[in-house]
């Protein structure tokens, strides 16, 4: 049994992407509804439509990527209407990304789908690092803390946020003092891509990607234990609140790693990129036989329980 709750919806397995991969268009939602995933998330939205930054602007990298592809989307109408459109008779819950360039554009966005009073999930993401001139709002407590003093009154409903990664105990620390004032967040995903690195190609010396001289957020394997320390800190800092793990994701051993660091769901960005949506079937065939082999036959048999020494 794979299945898992978040936010009070139901997700027959644990699987689905990261936002931005394979979920712009209703072409690749189509896509992801079609594979084995347990559910699907749209790509951030801004208030109005983007065509992102130049290419090239994602580049797979030995054991990841590295992309700045700067909020290319279609506009929150757009994801509004595929939400009002969705069968929510399907298996797969739908959760919905808003990325708004200012406080204002979350308030209109969330306000918008509110109004709408539809049964998909709403996660705010506070951790875009690719829009040229814009610091990501996940490393700004206060910022973060006024955003959220807005936000939760509107929406009234379980939430989540996707966070950025931490690399220091008093900010897990401080980021979870703040969420836990927050009844109605359900859940935070850890991590976005790990900000601002830079790849160089070594025969012609130049930058990988086009923006920001060459820099992007960095994900795949590379990211994998960074990804996992920001899971299981926030699962031992919010005891009533749920953890999506997403980071370093390429086989059922690292979906096996971020349960035990204390997930309850996991997604996929440069693995599916790279993959396909094929990698869903593939990655829960190989969890399903690592949890016969070990013997556990639900995720709350070793979600959290990573040992310590
Ligand atoms: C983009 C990247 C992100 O990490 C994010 O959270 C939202 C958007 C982007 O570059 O499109």
């Amino acid at each position: 049994d794979l299945s898992t709750s978040i936010a009070g919806v139901h997700l027959p397995n644990l699987l689905f992407n990261a936002s931005g991969v394979c979920c712009q268009t209703t072409d690749d939602l189509k896509q992801m509804q079609d594979s084995a995933s347990g559910s699907l998330i749209t790509k951030s939205a801004t208030c109005a439509q983007r065509e992102g930054n130049p290419s090239p602007r994602y580049v797979p990298l030995p054991t990841g990527s590295i992309n700045s592809m700067g909020l290319p989307n279609e506009g929150y109408q757009y994801y509004l209407d595929y939400a009002k459109s969705y069968d929510y008779s399907s298996p797969k819950p739908l959760f919905i990304s808003l990325s708004g360039l200012s406080l204002a554009e979350n308030k209109t966005m969330c306000e918008a789908f509110v109004a709408a009073k539809l049964p998909c999930v709403l996660e705010i993401n506070f951790s875009c690092p690719n829009v040229p001139g814009k610091p990501q709002l996940g490393y700004d407590m206060e910022a973060m803390e006024a955003a959220l003093n807005t936000l939760a009154p509107i929406l009234r409903q379980p939430f989540g946020i996707k966070l950025p990664p931490y690399f220091d105990i008093a900010h897990f620390d401080a980021a979870a003092a703040i969420f836990n004032k927050f009844d109605d967040l359900a859940y935070v995903t850890c991590i976005n891509s790990v900000g601002n690195g830079l790849a160089i190609d070594f025969e012609t010396e130049t930058a990988l990607i086009k923006p920001k001289d060459g820099f992007g957020g960095l994900g795949g394997f590379m990211v994998l234990n960074t990804a996992l320390a920001n899971v299981n800190a926030f699962h031992r800092r919010l005891p009533t609140k749920k953890v999506i793990g997403v980071g370093g994701v390429t086989s059922g051993k690292e979906v096996f790693l971020h349960v035990l660091a204390g997930a309850s769901a996991v997604q996929i960005g440069t693995t599916l990129k790279e993959e396909g949506p094929a990698v869903f079937a593939r990655i829960l065939k190989e969890l399903e036989e690592i949890m016969e082999k070990k013997g556990y036959t639900s995720l709350e048999d070793f979600r959290g329980k990573v040992k310590t020494l």
